[in-house]
């Protein structure tokens, strides 16, 4: 049985900003009452034990206090319903053995096996059910999972040869997060979101202007955020836009985001475009491994809805448009901002303080100072050209 007052609570809110905590295994409550003392907005506590949630039901009366009486994975499903995104959450991860703590049930009772060790199970629904990559899990018994190390409180050794579970950790969670074995009482593993300061791999740069904050470049910025969550890139990509008051031509914005970048390479996006759902999974083991000059991808370019350009770039192509059989334009040119570019190289040269064609003589200069390039040879870039919408060109 854990003892989650081993742990300080009020840290990982002020750490990591965690605002919810949620429990599953509420038992008789202490480890409840140790959280209702700390920060949190608010509280959910899991209990499959009727029994046991109708005397914490009884006791813990407090408006931000939510208890669930259900099977573990049911009540995450319900207590994540209920937990918006920006919120990050810490979960003290503690059910196993329906009741048998208390003496409502027996370790060795013939229950299903996902109601008496819930944990991967759990731990699957939460993240898939979670956008946010940066919630803290507490996982107690860690003995259970990992029986051999030296724990303070060592069950006897028939006890874990019985009720040994095999839970891969790393694979689960080491894309997102830091894991820590505590070898305290009974043993848990806590995972904290990677550092932030870790090195920012690629920053994506989005100029946007004010008529367009709250439509298009909203949106580009929701898909890209949802991308980088669900991918786990948290901590690689970098995001980075920039509006203003109709003060600043798109070159000096350009400029300013170039200066802004921190990534060891940037992109720039612009917030009438998209890009493909595998673009940072395309792109990132690219720069990782092979750490090219330039990563480029073909770029498909609708204009006004009608015309079809595929687009393929290198610093060795000249321009040169041809039209296939189904009217389809074949485009080749020298490599775009658009393109994935080592920061060091793109941050050499300033882009004209211009509103339109700012970016021509930028490609020429940062072209000639390519060594190596990548192509993805797929579309990973789409540019919607409407002459109605387009404020620049
Ligand atoms: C170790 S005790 C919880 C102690 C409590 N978390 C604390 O810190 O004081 C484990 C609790 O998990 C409950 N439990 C076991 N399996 C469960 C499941 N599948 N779903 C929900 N609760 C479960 C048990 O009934 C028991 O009350």
């Amino acid at each position: 049985m854990g003892e989650l007052n081993l742990h300080d609570l009020n840290k990982y809110i002020s750490d990591y900003g965690c605002n919810v905590f949620v429990e599953t295994g509420t038992g008789t409550g202490t480890g409840l009452t140790y959280a209702i003392g700390a920060n949190f907005k608010k509280v959910f506590s899991i209990e499959i034990n009727t029994i046991l949630y109708n005397n914490c039901r009884e006791r813990f009366t407090q408006g931000n206090v939510k208890l669930i009486n259900a099977k573990s994975v049911d009540g995450l499903k319900q207590a994540c319903a209920n937990i918006i995104p920006a919120d990050t959450c810490l979960f003290w991860l503690d059910a196993h053995f329906p009741g048998a703590d208390f003496g409502h049930g027996g370790y060795d009772d013939n229950i299903p096996h996902d109601d008496k060790y819930p944990l991967e199970s759990e731990i699957r629904l939460i993240l898939d059910a979670r956008s946010n990559k940066r919630d803290v899990f507490i996982v107690d018994d860690l003995q259970i999972y990992e029986p051999d190390a030296n724990y303070e409180l060592k069950a006897k050794t028939e006890f874990l040869s019985k009720h040994k579970q095999k839970i891969n950790f790393e694979e689960l969670f080491s894309k997102t997060h830091d894991i820590t074995r505590d070898y305290r009482h009974q043993g848990f593993i806590i995972m904290t979101p990677k550092s932030a300061t870790e090195k920012t791999e690629l920053s994506i740069l989005i100029p946007s202007t004010p008529r367009r904050a709250d439509s298009l470049c909203k949106n580009l910025i929701g898909y890209l955020t949802r991308m980088i969550e669900s991918g786990g890139h948290a901590n690689a990509v970098q995001l980075l836009w920039l509006g203003d008051n109709y003060t600043m031509s798109i070159g000096k914005k350009r400029n300013l985001l170039l200066s802004m970048a921190e990534g060891e390479y940037l992109a720039f996006i612009d917030d009438d475009d998209s890009v493909a759902e595998t673009y940072f999974d395309d792109v990132l083991p690219i720069i990782r491994q092979q750490k090219p000059d330039v990563v480029t991808y073909k770029c498909v370019t609708m204009v006004d809805g009608g015309r079809k350009t595929i687009s393929s770039y290198s610093k060795n192509y000249e321009y040169r448009e041809t039209t296939d059989g189904n009217g389809v334009v074949q485009w080749t040119g020298k490599v775009a901002h658009t393109m994935v570019w080592r920061s060091e190289i793109a941050k050499r040269h300033k882009f004209p303080e211009k509103n339109w064609q700012e970016d021509m003589d930028w490609v020429k200069l940062a072209n000639a100072d390519i060594g190596t390039e990548i192509e993805i040879p797929k579309p990973l870039y789409f540019y919607r050209m409407y002459h109605k919408v387009s404020e620049t060109r």
